[in-house]
């Protein structure tokens, strides 16, 4: 089969939680977790590990600390108004496949644990209080784009995925559930299987390069097409 192109496959990605049961073989897997591991990390630590769970028992204990996860995310973005970008009906559509997803969790065929392993210095950084926001905002930063290269993997091997964070709310029981030790941090879940029919890959909609992006300083935007 021939490859698709990367910006093909980045335009194309997306977030897909309607996925099928059937078992998704283990070398394309590989594939997509070796795409992971091409991605940076922070002093090139390569402190990533990924859990890979395709026991079905593991899935079902997983899938309901996820639905206990959405209850909490649930509560904390209560009061959260829709952005304007988003017309009603895409919104309802997003907040039902997110509700699908969870109900149907434990039926995705694979779930990849997406983690970093903490350093000592990490554990305990030697940082005055004021610099300690920043620094617990700047760590996913050595997850995440190996999240990314993941999701983009995914959809150049017919795979459908989607970035998932809430588990980590309940990080302690799902380290309990996979024997990971202490220093490991929960950043990501992502449930991947085939699309279901209906439910494919399609153009990737967001807002104009004009709107988000300016020259030199903020308000200057960059100019429309
Ligand atoms: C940081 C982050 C956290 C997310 N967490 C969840 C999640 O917990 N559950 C979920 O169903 N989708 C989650 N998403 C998926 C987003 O809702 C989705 O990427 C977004 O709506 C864009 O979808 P699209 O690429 O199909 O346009 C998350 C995405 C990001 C970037």
């Amino acid at each position: 089969m021939e490859e698709m192109g990367i910006f093909q496959a980045m335009h194309t990605a997306r977030a897909l939680r309607r996925l099928k049961p059937d078992p998704v073989p283990d070398d394309l897997i590989a594939k997509v977790i070796d795409a992971g591991v091409r991605a940076p990390t922070g002093s090139n630590l390569q402190n990533w590990r990924f859990v890979v769970v395709k026991d079905a028992q593991l899935r079902r204990e997983i899938a309901d600390l996820y639905r206990a996860s959405m209850e909490i995310a649930g509560r904390a973005y209560a009061n959260r108004k829709q952005p304007p970008h988003m017309t009603n009906d895409r919104q309802k559509a997003m907040m039902s496949a997110a509700t699908y997803l969870a109900q149907h969790f434990g039926e995705v065929p694979v779930l990849i644990l997406a983690w970093l392993q903490f350093t000592p210095e990490q554990e305990n950084p030697q940082l005055p209080p004021e610099h300690m926001p920043t620094f617990v905002r700047l760590s996913g930063g050595s997850i995440f784009p190996a999240v990314q290269n993941m999701i983009v993997a995914c959809r150049a091997v017919g795979l459908g995925t989607v970035l998932t964070t809430v588990l980590a709310y309940k990080e302690a029981e799902v380290r309990n559930i996979i024997n990971a030790p202490a220093d490991m941090r929960l950043y990501a879940a992502l449930p991947v299987g085939y699309p279901m029919e209906g439910y494919g890959h399609g153009p990737v909609r967001r807002l104009p390069l004009s709107d988000v992006t300016f020259l030199d300083r903020y308000g200057n935007n960059w100019p429309k097409k």
